[in-house]
């Protein structure tokens, strides 16, 4: 049985992984600053093999992702997998951009990942297949006029998986990054009031996209299921774009 940490597990991506890898009959233990929505995510599962925890984390604290490492660690027994999946989008114009939003920005975005699997590094090298998925972004490869923060932070995280599926390969833990495009979850509400309405710019947007829609929870899901797995045992390092080909275009 494969044990998950999913940390940001109680809206969109993580939410979607979550009931992905419950119904392999995964062990998971839902990791999010909103425990309430953490522990529906998990109810909503009970029905698979396996089985799954939620609990209560403010991952952009220095101590949170120990935290949840050792919390899942407690219910579950060990843990073969961490996914990162919590964000933080602040979309603010270039002379207003202030301080706190930079420093809260990278405190989650950047800093928290990395605390993450070095405290779950131990466990991982015990594992048969450790992994750790970090959820990147397209903004770590091109720029957004307002997510200065965001699209700095992801395209650190593209650098710091590279650094981690060095540190962490000798062990046998493969590291990657998965890098959504435009995901259809709350996430990119900030950057709807920004510019001004979701449906005057949803248009756009789509025309943009090869695949002319913005991507499902669930799309996102399948592919960090398959990281998760023993399948990718041979692929580390990488940042790993879904993005309806809009990197392409
Ligand atoms: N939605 C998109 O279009 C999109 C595109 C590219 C990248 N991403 C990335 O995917 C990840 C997930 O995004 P999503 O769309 O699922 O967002 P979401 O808002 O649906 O979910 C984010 C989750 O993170 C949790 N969270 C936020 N701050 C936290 C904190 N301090 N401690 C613990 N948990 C916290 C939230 O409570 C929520 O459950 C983010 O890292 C985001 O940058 C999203």
């Amino acid at each position: 049985m494969t044990s998950v940490l999913i940390a940001g597990g109680a809206s969109g991506i993580g939410a979607a992984t979550a009931a992905r890898l419950r119904a392999t009959g995964a062990d998971v233990h839902v990791a999010d600053i909103n425990p309430a929505g953490a522990a529906e995510v998990v109810r909503a599962q009970a029905h698979h093999p396996g089985s799954g925890t939620a609990g209560y984390c403010d991952l952009s604290t220095a101590d949170g992702p120990g935290q949840a490492v050792a919390e899942a660690l407690d219910a579950h027994g060990r843990l073969d997998a961490v996914v990162f999946c919590a964000g933080l989008l602040v979309e603010t114009e270039l002379p207003g951009f202030t301080v706190a939003e930079w420093d809260r920005t990278m405190a989650l975005n950047l800093r928290a990942p990395f605390l993450m699997a070095q405290a779950a590094a131990p466990a991982l090298a015990a594992s048969p297949h450790g992994r750790v998925v970090l959820t990147g972004s397209t903004a770590a490869f091109r720029g957004g006029g307002g997510s200065f923060a965001y699209a700095a932070s992801k395209g650190g995280l593209v650098a710091l998986t590279r650094s981690l599926a060095v540190a962490m390969g000798p062990d046998g833990t493969c590291v990657t990054c998965v890098c959504p495009g435009w995901i259809d979850t709350p996430f990119n509400d900030p950057y709807w009031q920004r510019v001004g309405g979701r449906e005057g710019a949803l248009d756009a947007l789509r025309s943009r996209i090869p695949l002319g829609e913005q991507g499902r929870p669930e799309d996102v899901a399948d592919v960090i299921a398959f990281l998760v797995s023993p399948g990718s045992r041979y692929l580390t390092g990488q940042a790993v774009v879904v993005d309806g080909g809009l990197l392409a275009s």
